[in-house]
């Protein structure tokens, strides 16, 4: 019986463990440590967080802003993905240079090129001041009241907290509200690049490869981290010295194999686990779909010019795939979200809710959540809509429309904040706007704006469209504006420009294609935005209690987790590989010859650097290959998101393995929805990385540096 029992439980976590999840990391001790010693953990949570000695976290800073990366050797070596470090990479680029065609190493540290403005950010200690801010807050009567107390209180905790004069204190909320933590953080300004791999390397595959599985990306740059002589931040100077981490990882070339346990550290940017099931739908109906065919028409034009010219390819490289990554990641996370049932899922977990909430009692608190989440969302449908065509068509997709929205902006300054304001705003803007269009093309934009403009008027809710799209003839309306506006070119945004305010004023106003987007803004900012900020503060405080009744109502099995607000996580679990349909079966391991299946000479995608190519042909793998084969990427279940590029990967020991950069295209819906099933992150694994850096680039500099473990197997 005993056994049995035993058993049970064994099954209960194991089962459970596999639910995914972004962890506190100063919470582990009493959240998950169990749990994670079951899987095969071998450290403690003491070893991952501690504020006594060097812990794991000292080792994994949020790399410039949106990534994560990790501390690699003793000399502020830090290692992260290449689609983090390659806007600093193209910056580097020439001509004669083009280090993201040919990859980019310094063999000796006067080598390495300085980034302006690039920063890293570490954690030094975490710490719990949910009642200091939350202090004379609930009595107040509404929720304005609430927010702007709670604001107070956060900036006078900030101001007051104890923290070294290098270091700064941040808030952040989890749970919707109903957790504060306070992180004391320290920024390092002068981080200079050290390595790059090629971009058929760093990049392979490319846009159609991303989001997807089997995967063969070396993904990875390195960076260092330059102190002053006391080891503490400080702006870009010739006498800095590299950086002491408290932490850097051990890097293991063992190897692991299925079912083995890892985790990942980083910084998770958004997910919404805890939305409704009515949130969930009208994401899956309503707003995807709208924002997908909006980006796909606009895709679709790009592609077409970039394929014809090159000039167009360069200027519209970078563009076209931040827009293309998410465009597909929508779909794949639609796909994901029916194919999961996760409405029904959601419909469920609503039931099982409402009963505990009969059964605590708790009605008056909690029994018209759910009603009132039902409302809301269908209250404030449209106006979610019709702000996400705004945003798509005017603010992201149609260059010519938001270069016009920045005019519209100006004509605001002017009304309400007067002159001054003004004659900065618009000196600002001319000194700025060469860059914009330096990469525009008018002939592309044209037929972009033709496309998105036609399904504004069609799609878009009817009761916000202005008068000029009623019955619109979208090719006349493109071609009067794309002949008479002068927004077209920079000498024409120049000229309108040109003047003091009333002159300024008087030409945009008479420009055909500002009069379009001052109608579109407008109607914007009167009938929408106002009316969606109400509805949308209503739903966070909605959100705000049923996360609290969701904590107070749950067990420790439950497993809660706040969702990601680009803090520190910590998520586990294991390698596995996964079915994404019937039939079919996806192996956890990818290996350099997947690379060769995939080459395909010439191809801007998937070509293959001739070096690799006699790599393999003498399978000259050193140390880091096993048994004839070079592994690349692997898979495992652990809960990752936008922002936890770079992550490191690590054993059960900690060591570090490979680095997190993307998940599988089954799985995108883990932001909304997590499915054990399906779901799983994407690692480069870090023997490919030394490979390229030692075989490929034959940086021994860069590998002596580093404190390799373990036996290849
Ligand atoms: N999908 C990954 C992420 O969201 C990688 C994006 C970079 N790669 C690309 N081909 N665009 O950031
Ligand atoms: N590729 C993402 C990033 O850059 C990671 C993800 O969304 O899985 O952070």
């Amino acid at each position: 019986m005993r056994i049995i029992k035993l058993l049970l439980l064994l099954f209960v976590i194991q089962t459970q463990a596999q639910q995914g999840g972004m962890w506190i990391p100063s919470l582990l001790k009493g959240m998950n440590e169990k749990e994670m010693k079951s899987l095969g953990m071998k450290i403690s949570a003491e070893d991952i967080y501690s504020v006594n000695h060097s812990s794991l976290k000292d080792a994994v800073p949020q790399f410039d802003g949106g990534c994560t990366a990790e501390m690699i050797s003793d000399k502020g070596l830090l290692l992260t993905n290449h689609h983090c470090g390659f806007d600093a990479i193209q910056t580097h680029s020439t001509v004669e240079h083009d280090y993201l065609q040919d990859g980019f190493w310094a063999y000796k540290m006067e080598d390495e090129l300085p980034n302006k403005d690039m920063e890293v950010m570490f954690v030094v200690r975490i710490e719990d001041v949910t009642a200091k801010v939350l202090d004379g807050v609930l009595n107040l009567a509404t929720e304005t009241e609430k927010q702007k107390k709670i604001q107070e209180n956060i900036s006078a905790l900030n101001n007051s907290s104890p923290k070294e004069p290098w270091q700064e204190n941040k808030i952040r909320t989890f749970f919707d509200g109903n957790q504060y933590l306070l992180f004391v953080t320290e920024t390092y300004k002068d981080i200079r690049l050290v390595g790059a791999p090629p971009s058929a390397i760093g990049k392979f595959g490319n846009d159609t490869d991303n989001w997807v599985w089997p995967r063969h990306t070396g993904d990875f740059s390195l960076f260092r981290i330059y102190a002053d002589k006391d080891n503490k931040p400080a702006v870009f100077s010739t006498s800095n010295v590299p950086y002491k981490p408290k932490h850097f990882f051990p890097i293991s070339i063992s190897g692991l194999k299925e079912n083995d346990f890892t985790m990942v550290l980083g910084y998770p940017g958004r997910t919404q686990e805890y939305l409704p099931a009515v949130a969930v739908n009208q994401i899956i109906e309503t707003l995807n779909p709208a924002k997908i065919e909006i980006r796909d028409a606009a895709l679709k034009v790009q592609d077409r010019f970039m394929r014809k010219n090159q000039a167009i390819k360069i200027q519209y490289a970078s563009k076209y795939a931040s827009v293309a990554n998410y465009w597909k990641k929508w779909m794949g996370e639609s796909k994901g979200l029916k194919k999961a049932n996760a409405v029904a899922a959601k419909q469920k977990f609503e039931k099982a809710f409402q009963e505990k909430v009969i059964n605590a009692g708790k009605q008056t608190e909690y029994g018209n959540l759910l009603a009132d989440f039902e409302k809301n969302y269908t209250e404030i449908k449209d106006f979610a809509l019709a702000r996400d065509y705004f945003i798509e068509v005017v603010l992201r997709n149609t260059e010519t429309l938001l270069v016009g929205y920045k005019l519209y902006q100006l004509e605001q300054i002017l009304k309400n904040k007067g002159e001054q304001a003004f004659t900065d705003r618009k000196k600002n803007l001319i000194e700025g706007i060469g860059d914009f269009y330096k990469d525009y093309n008018a002939e592309v934009d044209k037929n972009v704006f033709e496309q998105l403009i036609d399904l504004y008027a069609k799609k878009s809710p009817k009761q916000f469209l202005p008068s000029l799209l009623n019955n619109l003839d979208a090719t006349k309306l493109t071609n009067d504006i794309f002949l008479n506006s002068k927004l077209t070119s920079l000498s024409g945004y120049k000229e309108l420009l040109d003047g003091d305010s009333k002159t300024v004023i008087n030409k945009i106003n008479s420009d055909i294609g500002y009069q379009l987007i001052k109608s579109l803004s407008d109607i914007y900012t009167t009938d929408v935005a106002p009316k969606y900020d109400e509805l949308n503060l209503k739903n966070s405080a909605l959100q705000r209690t049923y996360m609290k009744a969701i904590l107070e109502l749950s067990s420790k099995a439950d497993r809660v987790f706040p969702d990601a607000n680009s803090t520190l996580r910590v998520t586990y679990g294991k390698i596995k590989g996964y079915k994404p349909n019937d039939a079919v079966y996806y192996e956890p391991f990818t290996t350099l010859d997947g690379v060769m299946e995939k080459y395909i000479p010439g191809d801007y995608e998937f070509d293959v650097p001739k070096k690799l190519i006699d790599l393999y042909t003498t399978k000259d793998y050193g140390s880091y290959g096993v048994k004839g084969t070079m592994p690349v990427c692997f898979i495992a279940t652990n809960h990752t998101t936008g922002g936890n590029s770079g992550s490191p990967a690590l054993d059960a020991k900690g060591n570090l393995i490979g680095l997190n950069f993307d998940r599988v295209w089954e799985g995108t819906m883990s932001d909304i929805y997590y499915d054990p099933k399906i779901c799983r992150n994407i690692m480069v694994d870090i023997r490919y990385v030394l490979f390229i850096i030692d075989k490929y680039a034959n940086a021994k500099n860069l590998i002596n540096e580093l404190f390799i473990v373990g036996q290849k197997k």
